[in-house]
């Protein structure tokens, strides 16, 4: 297996506390935030100091911990209603990425087998989520570049890296896979706009390895597919329906479209995790709409004239047939369809 070293860590459970790095401050600043209630973690979540679909999951996992923590100190004998609260807000923090109620699921689903102290067992739980989660990235890195051929060329978008997930990355753990095999010359990464996870953090996540990455505004992906210079698109993924499409951060649906016309492969990479067999087809998933601030300003300073009407729906939905294939740690689907898919459903 081909492994580039990975050092960055996101989510820290240390002391019976709960740490994230705020990626609001990144890249001029490395801070750890620490928490010990979960009602806090849901108002982290919402506020993007942990952001990333696996990652909300793991810090919302971890969040639950501490709800438990809390609500049997008040009274052992009515923790479960007690906590009830702090999961809904944990629940509400955002809509799209279906790893946040996948974990509270996961998290909830222990909770009939406990009757004494519940921290012991829903600590191993949300330790053990967190561990798959990376489990998964490092195969996923090795099944995905696999399929990338020598001298390649990656665009990218948004963050799916170390700091969106437990460690490694998806779309980035491929990336630095690919690299490590001497295959990945290459990154170009989207900006990402409005909230600049390109700029703000996957360049910075690559530049920590020395992975040669290219930082492009978003509109400049289609005159670098014109020019023969994308080999490949490497996205995540914040929720997979049953027939195979994909919600990402906005961008990504253009990017796939941008991808078929140049015949530039468009590769999704996402754990088990992400994948939502409840919803049928993208057309039923709720896309997080975020405040106007983040389109009309930047850093604090407004851009835009007063007044403007704002609509900023912060992912998108690439339907199935554009997408080359999706990456998951049981395996490798190409063309996906809602049959084939179907196996790990
Ligand atoms: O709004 P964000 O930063 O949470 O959006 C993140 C993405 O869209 C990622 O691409 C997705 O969650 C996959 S992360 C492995």
């Amino acid at each position: 297996m081909n492994l580039q070293q990975d050092s960055i860590r996101a989510i820290i459970w240390q002391d019976q506390q709960l740490q994230l790095l705020d990626q609001r401050k990144l890249p001029h600043e490395q801070i750890f935030l620490t928490f010990d209630d979960a009602v806090e973690v849901a108002q982290a979540i919402r506020d993007m100091v942990v952001r990333g679909a696996p990652a909300i999951g793991i810090a919302a996992a971890y969040a639950v911990v501490l709800a438990a923590k809390t609500a049997y100190q008040q009274n052992p004998q009515r923790w479960h209603s007690l906590i009830q609260p702090a999961l809904q807000q944990l629940a509400l923090a955002r809509p799209t990425a279906v790893n946040l109620m996948w974990a509270l699921q996961r998290m909830e689903s222990n909770f009939a087998h406990i009757s004494n102290d519940p921290v012991p067992i829903l600590l191993a739980e949300a330790q053990q989520i967190h561990q798959e989660d990376v489990a998964a990235n490092y195969k996923m890195g090795e099944l995905g570049a696999a399929l990338l051929p020598q001298n390649c060329c990656v665009l990218t978008h948004c963050n799916a890296g170390a700091l969106a997930t437990g460690g490694y990355g998806t779309a980035l753990g491929v990336v630095r896979s690919g690299y490590a095999a001497g295959k990945v010359v290459q990154v170009y990464a989207d900006e990402t706009r409005p909230w600049w996870q390109g700029s703000r953090l996957t360049v910075w996540e690559l530049m920590q390895e020395n992975i040669p990455v290219t930082l492009i505004a978003d509109s400049v992906a289609a005159s670098l597919m014109q020019r023969g210079k994308i080999d490949w698109v490497i996205v995540g993924a914040d929720r997979i329906t049953a027939n195979g499409d994909v919600a990402n951060k906005i961008g990504t649906y253009s990017l796939a479209v941008l991808a078929r016309h140049h015949g530039v492969k468009f590769m999704v990479v996402a754990p088990i995790s992400t994948l939502d067999a409840t919803l049928d087809s993208g057309d039923s998933i709720e896309i997080e709409q975020r405040p106007d601030t983040e389109v009309v300003s930047c850093h604090g300073q407004r851009i835009a004239a007063n007044h403007v009407v704002v609509w900023n729906p912060v992912f998108d939905v690439t339907p199935a047939e554009l997408v080359d294939v999706i990456v998951t740690e049981k395996g490798v689907v190409h063309q996906p369809t809602r049959d084939k898919l179907s196996q790990w459903f």
